[in-house]
């Protein structure tokens, strides 16, 4: 599996530090909020489950699942193929994502959970890949920006391989055809 990485751009080191900040930064402006954190699966799994223990505030885990398909529009389409478990009117929600490349998922989600009337929407993803975007949007909690290459690792995959990679690393561009 390390064969199939050409570098590594993030240690775990790297990652804990960057979850240690985010943490504290949700800390800090969630007091007495009792947030909702939606993970979007599967990517989200590792950096989720590291981010919730370094929130110390009472929040509540939710989860969806989407997929996207590249359609004939330049923008692609999302589907939820998990919805979540509870209602979110009146609460504030951290949505939590593995990275923001093109921005189409995460421009449909915050499309689907603002109809349901939550008091606040944010979004907090371990990486950025603003060189990607489609549709204009940012990051609220970011651990990195990263270069426009495709990486796995930290929850990220490649045709579902590399999840359970420690760090995070640039794929081997022969691996995936480029
Ligand atoms: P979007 O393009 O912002 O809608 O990102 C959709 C999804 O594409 C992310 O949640 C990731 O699962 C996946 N993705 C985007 N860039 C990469 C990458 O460099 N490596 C692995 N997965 C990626
Ligand atoms: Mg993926």
């Amino acid at each position: 599996m390390l064969n199939d990485i050409e570098k590594i751009l993030f240690s775990e080191e790297d990652i804990q530090r960057a979850v240690d900040r985010l943490g504290a930064a949700i800390t800090e402006e969630y007091r007495d909020k009792f947030p909702v954190m939606i993970g979007v699966l599967k990517g989200c799994f590792v950096f989720m489950s590291d981010l919730v223990r370094r929130v110390q505030v009472p929040c509540q885990i939710d989860f969806m699942s989407v997929s996207s398909y590249v359609g004939t529009s330049s923008t692609g389409a999302v589907k939820i193929t998990k919805d979540l478990s509870q209602d979110i009117e009146g609460r504030h929600i951290i949505i939590v994502e593995d990275i923001l490349d093109s921005g189409v998922t995460l421009h449909y989600l915050l499309d689907v959970l603002s109809v349901r009337k939550p008091a606040s929407v944010k979004i907090c993803t371990l990486l950025d890949k603003p060189a990607r975007r489609k549709v204009e949007l940012r990051s609220d909690y970011c651990g990195f920006e990263c270069p426009d290459e495709f990486i796995v690792g930290s929850g990220l995959d490649y045709n579902e391989k590399y999840r359970n990679l420690p760090f995070i690393g640039v794929l081997r561009p022969e691996l995936y055809g480029a």
